[in-house]
């Protein structure tokens, strides 16, 4: 296994290399399928051009990293980093199946992105979901920012709230319904929501020495269950809650439970969701920030 930086990450890289891995790896063709939305705005501001030389920051299962090397064509290049073996295993399988031997269209590359040196740097540095988990973010950006050219570009996109993502907060009250709720961590702990706070973010950033610093609200619609074919609002609702037991929050809280305490949370789970379903589909808010900034043209910026 790599190794992680100094203020250690140590923790999320057995997280990620572990169940919620593998059971993102069993989910990525649903969680594509519902994040789309919001994969399509974060590429439609990253703007990736032909020849560009693109960085993908915890690439996760490659879904992002295969539509850059799509976009930058044979003339550019795509590295994606993440420090989840079975996903970036995973990755190299959907992008051979896709490709074949013939030209590896993504370099994948398995390293703690906080403190890889990333060479030669790149124009474009992308991230769907894949920053909120450093240990220490302030050094982690300062070494990515030196992943970037002089004028590189960093788009990310970020979850904002719990309370601003029904899709997670509405399983997760049913959930917190049947079970004790965890332990408190600090809103900005690394995890999911820590960059909940956009302000906090921008000075993130700005600290590491980007420019042009901005945030916008990133909302949509998720179908979580019953897209993609006929479905009844019941099979929609199942579905929905099989995905959404699976994922984040509610998750980790049902890790290690007696299989009586976690049949309860689900049937509390689908009854949360019922007012959701309609024709065939279940569908939540979801709220993101989409961040973007800029290497410093300027020399003395590779500090
Ligand atoms: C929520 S998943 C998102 C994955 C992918 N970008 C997607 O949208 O499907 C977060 C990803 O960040 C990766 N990650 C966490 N800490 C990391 C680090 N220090 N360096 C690189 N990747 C990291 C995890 O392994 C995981 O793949």
């Amino acid at each position: 296994m790599i190794q992680a930086s100094p203020r250690t990450n140590a923790e999320q890289i057995e997280y990620w290399n572990g169940e919620v891995g593998r059971r993102w790896v069993r989910r990525q063709e649903t969680l594509d399928r519902v994040f789309a939305p919001l994969t399509a705005a974060l590429l439609e501001r990253a703007a990736p051009r032909p020849g560009e030389r693109a960085l993908d920051v915890g690439c996760g299962c490659g879904t992002t990293a295969l539509v850059l090397a799509e976009r930058v064509g044979t003339a550019g290049h795509v590295l994606a980093a993440d420090v989840s073996r079975p996903m970036l295993d995973h990755a190299r399988a959907r992008a051979a199946a896709a490709h074949g031997e013939a030209r590896a269209p993504v370099e994948w590359l398995e390293a703690d992105a906080s403190a890889h040196r990333f060479a030669p740097p790149a124009d474009l540095l992308l991230s769907r979901f894949g920053v909120m988990f450093f240990a220490d973010p302030a050094a982690a950006f300062a070494n990515l920012r030196r992943a970037l050219k002089p004028g590189g570009r960093l788009v990310m996109l970020c979850w904002r709230a719990r309370e601003e993502n029904p899709w997670v907060a509405v399983p997760l009250g049913a959930v917190l319904r049947v079970v004790p709720p965890p332990e408190p961590a600090a809103p900005d702990a690394p995890g999911p929501f820590a960059f909940a706070d956009a302000g906090r973010v921008e000075r993130i950033l700005a600290e590491a020495g980007f420019g042009g610093i901005a945030s916008e609200p990133c909302d949509a619609r998720l179908v979580v269950g019953g897209e993609g074919r006929d479905s009844s609002d019941g099979d929609a609702l199942e579905e929905a809650t099989e995905f959404l037991l699976e994922v984040g929050p509610v998750a980790a809280l049902l890790k290690g439970t007696e299989a009586e305490t976690r049949e309860h949370a689900r049937a509390g789970v689908l009854e949360a969701l019922r007012p959701y379903a309609r024709e065939g589909r279940v569908e939540l808010g979801a709220g993101c920030w989409l961040f973007r900034a800029v290497s410093p043209a300027a020399p003395g910026a590779s500090g």
